[in-house]
């Protein structure tokens, strides 16, 4: 990986820092960008940890949605946006409100696959926030992503988007795949 000065001068806003996206800011980011670039953040993992009771379920029957967990040896692979200057406190601002549920911004470095390192920021919902679901065994995962709907829509679409777009990226994710696989057979 290499990196040049706009790597270690760059400050959020400046218009040289990208946003990172992995889970539904891959398809819909719904903000203003110059460029998009598909990007990877090593060390972090996407994982169906995170149980969503505002977008994709609802309080008494939660979808689970994407978070970042720590792990030295992986990789995750999404989709980076690179923001004027004049839009990013607007951006940020709309992102809050979106990873509102227990999501932090964090301050990340992104590779592209040229291997240029670039500053970027992600959301990431961490094992503190009460939303923070973890592991459970697959039959359940599958069993409750199927059944829950919320404002934003069906928790399966969420699971199928991520697939689809992951796969046009051409990136192979275990579990996304393992659960897009799963619920496609999931009787309607
Ligand atoms: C992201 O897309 O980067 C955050 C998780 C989500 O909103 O699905």
């Amino acid at each position: 990986m290499t990196r040049d000065d706009t790597f270690t001068s760059a400050k959020p806003g400046d218009g040289r820092t990208w946003i990172f996206g992995y889970g539904s800011l891959i398809w819909r980011p719904d903000f203003e960008y110059r460029e998009q670039q598909p990007a990877q953040l090593h060390g972090w993992q996407r994982r169906f940890w995170q149980a969503s009771p505002d977008h994709r379920g609802v309080p008494q029957a939660p979808g689970r949605v994407v978070t970042l967990v720590r792990d030295a040896e992986s990789v995750c692979h999404g989709m980076a946006f690179l923001p004027a200057a004049k839009d990013w406190s607007h951006i940020i601002a709309l992102l809050d409100v979106r990873e509102r549920n227990g999501y932090e911004l964090h301050h990340v470095e992104v590779v592209f696959d040229d291997g240029q390192a670039r500053p970027a920021v992600t959301y990431v919902a961490g094992p503190q926030n009460p939303s923070f679901v973890g592991p459970a065994p697959f039959e359940e995962m599958v069993e409750q992503i199927a059944h829950a709907h919320g404002p934003s829509g069906a928790n399966r679409e969420y699971v199928l988007e991520l697939s689809a777009k992951l796969a046009d990226l051409g990136v192979h994710d275990d579990e996304v795949h393992a659960l897009s696989d799963a619920l496609r057979r999931y009787p309607a």
